[in-house]
């Protein structure tokens, strides 16, 4: 097991502070939840995990490796990859273009194109259409897209920001199907969600951010109902 720590996290844009200060632990082979308001800092603060922001105090490690202010290639060397709020596909290269893209800090191309022949046949809607622009794939196929390309580094954590979003009700639960699959290939998995209901059965552990900070830590069994978690959105217990 390998533990993905953030302590005491603070950061923003600009000279605006929207993360203040947030600590927590996610491990690989679990689902570790992120809910909140919008605008809150959920999106910030995977982004600064991920290395696409810089962590102005604090740290961010994975296992022994200090990730903090480095670059997003070394972080994905390190084996942690974030999946971008809606996706973040390239729309109007292919979807193998995009794969490719997945593999861009991996400097061995053959590697690249053995590791995307082996994961595309476990998305047969992407492997019929290879040559298709991404931009005009469907929003659950784009998901599929995003999430298959972060597959391609091999990572030991993804970072998904709100992977269900937008999605219709069956396509939300065959990605958090999914999702919870790469858990059993010990992969590990630290999710923004919105969709609370379906995303809860399958966490292993919950933070709830408000205001760039840190408002509740435990178990989906720790949550009574859906009303303490909007208590809690407000500022209450
Ligand atoms: N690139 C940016 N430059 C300046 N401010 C930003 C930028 N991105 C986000 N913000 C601001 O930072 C705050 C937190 O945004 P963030 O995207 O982290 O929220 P969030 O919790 O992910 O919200 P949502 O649930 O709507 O996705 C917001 O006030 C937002 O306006
Ligand atoms: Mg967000």
């Amino acid at each position: 097991m390998t533990a993905l720590v953030a302590e005491n996290v603070v950061t923003g844009y600009g000279k605006q502070e929207i993360v203040r200060g947030v600590s927590l632990t996610a491990e690989t082979g679990r689902i570790t939840c992120i809910f909140g308001p919008n605008g809150c800092g959920k999106s910030t603060l995977l982004k600064a995990i991920a290395g696409a922001l810089p962590v102005w105090s604090g740290a961010t490690r994975l296992g022994d490796v200090t990730l903090s202010n480095l670059p997003v290639h070394e972080v994905v060397r390190h084996g942690l990859v974030l999946m971008p709020q809606g996706g973040g596909v390239f729309p109007r290269l292919t979807v193998m273009e995009n794969l490719r893209m997945g593999g861009y800090a991996i400097p061995d191309r053959r590697l690249v194109e053995r590791r995307i022949e082996a994961l595309i046949d476990q998305y047969p809607s992407l492997a019929r259409r290879r040559r298709t622009a991404a931009g005009s794939l469907s929003g659950g196929e784009q998901a599929m897209l995003s999430l298959a390309r972060a597959l391609v580094s091999q990572p030991r954590f993804i970072l998904l920001d709100e992977p269900s979003a937008g999605l219709s009700p069956a396509m939300v639960n065959e990605t958090l199907e999914r999702i919870t699959t790469l858990t059993e290939q010990g992969i590990g998995i630290l999710m923004v969600e919105q969709n609370i209901r379906e995303a809860m059965p399958i966490a292993d552990k919950l933070y709830i951010l408000a205001a760039g900070e840190k408002r509740f830590e435990g178990s989906p069994q720790d949550v009574r109902d859906d009303r303490q978690i909007m208590d809690i959105y407000m500022g209450g217990a």
